[in-house]
């Protein structure tokens, strides 16, 4: 592995638009201060950037929506996340901000070297504009119908009721959201990275040359180049971002995704005037911790943007997360479906550390993963204060039970006293060796194992039955163990730094170097230990179901803002509706049709015939899983060839809000052919 002389930590710039939530923390933040935390230890020279990401349409659209500037929006977010992420020891260098005059400077000048070298590509092309309001239209301020769900806001780019992405050009009666007016299509010039140049040379930096990174960062690269890169746009006609610094540019900015990484580079200046050995010298080692869905971003479109300006290093790695969920389901802002950084603290004030250990834990390292309370609750009972707390608790009581608060000193040692000794460095080795490789959740989980071999060691060598009649043994066992204690506050120091600053303060020892890790000699005999408190303690049932049924009613108050019911229909006799046929049927054979994604043909047994219906529910049902299952049919629709198949009939199937359909079966099983009335 290259020694490195300095360490570049960039960590994901979160859009100043809404509050931070356990996601964040668990996807990037939480591992990049680890890793830090770490390499800060080493003694090696390391700076953690990060900051807001300040530009973009959700920013404005918000301002927008609140009747509000934009710069408002991002004032007061961004104060909100600094201070979510110092509440939480996230330990940056530096928490900048894209709006800050030195990005400015700093993302104009990168895209004049780019303009200037000629590596961008002019074109003109065809984009909404509202003509009462002389201004073009980002697709998210063009509303409309959405052809799918009959959602009359859908957006210009993605319907949020049924998730469908869409382009302006498939909305039904689309119009702008700033004069209501139906927008036409202008021309408008831009600036184009021609990513297909960089083709070659992605191919050989990351698919030959990182073969290392995890797969699912090198997974996601492979599979953009393998489809081919198309030229990026890098600026937008918007009001909102950095100006494109260029003659008759009125108008336009730079695109947020070409800023946001260039904000890295201001943050750092903005650190200090020595910036450029941590962005030009190859010496330096450059990591970007950030989530799966900025990967494109940081493994393709920066480090082009890098090699064109020609003056840069690249990173030597990009370890990204999967996403967290919650409680099984997406995390979302909209749905406010998450748990939130400042409200967590509210309800587990000085808990920090806690949900530090369950994310970090549980990361999603190599996959998303869920976030359920009942595991946060026995991550801290039944691992830190059952492992972790007990064996602290233990040896320093005893150890002011016994000594006074003074560490006793270590006598004669036994094969078994030796061998826990020698454990602890490798220990520390593999921590190290599982950091390195930045899988967090494996290093937690052996730095963990020192506090169990703490545990074990003491209930093993029981000093409580011994201290009458062998003092001289118990002296050494709890010198041991408080050896073991402090080498603790070392190696728990990047995953728990507030529980080992505590810890720190009862052994009465200050923060010690990574490698002092190993060492059995950590608190001299004679050494005087404070009061100890309780490091962790029990959650009980009732906080977590109070955070359940929080949830609960998240759920609620989504479903009653969403659930608008269908207008009913004109009224039918009774007559009319005794002229449809409705009647249980059973699934004998099920299949998908041939070249269609929503089709099964199914073979039913109706009562009256067995008969075959072709229904579009191939999305919702594996054809293996409903055969037998009895259904709910229309008996007497007009038979019609659907797929050059003729289709008998009509199976009842009720939708839900967001498209989903789900099979209408009697409650219990009746013969086929029974009336439905
Ligand atoms: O996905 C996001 O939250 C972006 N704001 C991340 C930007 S990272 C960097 F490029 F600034
Ligand atoms: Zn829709």
């Amino acid at each position: 592995m290259k020694n490195y002389r300095r360490y570049l930590i960039t960590s994901a710039l979160p859009y100043a638009n809404g509050p931070l939530h356990i996601g964040h923390l668990a996807g990037v933040y939480v591992p990049s201060d680890i890793y830090t935390r770490y390499l800060r230890m080493k003694g090696l020279d390391v700076i953690s950037i990060c900051g807001s990401d300040e530009h973009g349409v959700p920013i404005t659209l918000k301002a927008r929506n609140e009747g509000i500037t934009p710069q408002e929006v991002v004032d007061r977010y961004h104060a909100i996340n600094k201070k979510a992420f110092e509440d939480f020891g996230i330990a940056f260098d530096i928490y900048s901000r894209t709006s800050n005059k030195i990005h400015y400077e700093t993302a104009s000048d990168f895209f004049l070297t780019l303009y200037k070298k000629g590596e961008f590509v002019e074109k003109t092309s065809e984009q909404y504009y509202d003509e009462e309001a002389g201004c073009f239209l980002a697709d998210r301020y063009i509303v409309g119908t959405c052809p799918h769900c009959g959602n009359e806001n859908a957006y210009g780019d993605q319907c949020e009721k049924c998730g469908t992405s869409l382009s302006p050009n498939d909305l039904i009666n689309p119009h702008s959201t700033i004069s209501g007016s139906k927008p036409v299509l202008k021309e408008t010039l831009h600036w184009y990275l021609p990513l297909d140049r960089y083709e070659g040379w992605l191919r050989k930096w990351i698919l030959e040359d990182h073969k290392e990174w995890k797969t699912n960062v090198y997974g996601q690269c492979k599979s953009w180049i393998d489809q081919g890169l198309q030229p990026r746009a890098v600026s937008r006609d918007l009001d909102w971002g950095v100006p494109v610094p260029v003659e008759g540019a009125g108008g336009k900015v730079l695109y947020v995704w070409f800023d946001a990484p260039i904000g890295y580079i201001s943050a750092t200046r903005e650190l200090t005037p020595d910036w450029e050995k941590y962005w030009k010298d190859p010496e330096t080692k450059i990591v970007h911790f950030i989530g799966k869905d900025n990967i494109v971003f940081h493994c393709i479109i920066f480090p082009s943007m890098l090699r064109a300006e020609g003056s840069f290093i690249l990173p030597d790695n990009v370890p990204a997360n999967e996403f967290l969920n919650l409680e099984n389901d997406k995390i979302s802002t909209s749905r406010n479906w998450a748990v939130w950084l400042h409200e967590y603290l509210e309800d587990f004030p000085g808990k920090q550390d806690v949900l530090r250990y369950t994310l970090c834990a549980n990361a999603p390292e190599t996959k998303d993963n869920d976030f359920t309370w009942k595991d946060f609750q026995a991550r801290n009972n039944n691992e830190l204060v059952a492992i972790l707390g007990n064996f602290v608790n233990r040896t320093l009581v005893l150890t002011g039970k016994y000594y006074e608060g003074y560490v006793p000193e270590r006598g004669e040692t036994t094969e078994t006293d030796r061998s826990v000794l020698e454990e602890i460095s490798k220990i520390r080795e593999n921590v190290e060796s599982s950091l390195e490789s930045y899988r967090f959740r494996e290093a937690l989980r052996e730095a963990m194992n020192l506090a169990r071999l703490g545990n074990k060691y003491l209930a093993d060598s029981e000093p409580w039955k011994l201290v009458k009649n062998e003092p001289g043994r118990v002296r050494t066992i709890m010198n041991i163990s408080l050896q073991i204690t402090a080498n603790l506050t070392i190696i728990l120091e990047p995953f728990l730094p507030f529980s080992m600053s505590t810890l720190r303060k009862w052994i009465n020892i200050t923060l010690k170097p990574w490698d002092d890790a190993g060492r059995d000699d950590l608190l001299p005999a004679g050494h005087r230990i404070g009061e100890p408190g309780l490091l962790f303690e029990k959650i009980e049932d009732s906080d977590i179901e109070k955070q359940i049924n929080k949830l609960v009613s998240v759920k609620k108050a989504n479903l009653a803002a969403t659930s608008q019911a269908m207008p009913s229909k004109d009224p039918v006799s009774f007559d009319d509706f005794t002229k449809i046929d409705i009647r249980t049927a059973t699934i004998l054979e099920a299949e998908k049709v041939p070249k269609t994604t929503k089709l099964l043909k199914l073979k039913i047994d109706t009562g009256l015939d067995v008969r075959t219906i072709v229904s579009g529910i191939a999305e919702y049902y594996d054809p293996a899983a409903i055969i037998g299952r009895q259904i709910s049919i229309v008996a007497n629709l007009e038979s019609r060839k659907i797929k050059g198949i003729e289709s008998k009939g009509m199976i009842l199937m009720a939708e839900d809000r967001d498209g989903k359909l789900v099979m209408v079966t009697p409650e219990s099983p009746v013969s086929n052919g029974s009336a439905v009335k």
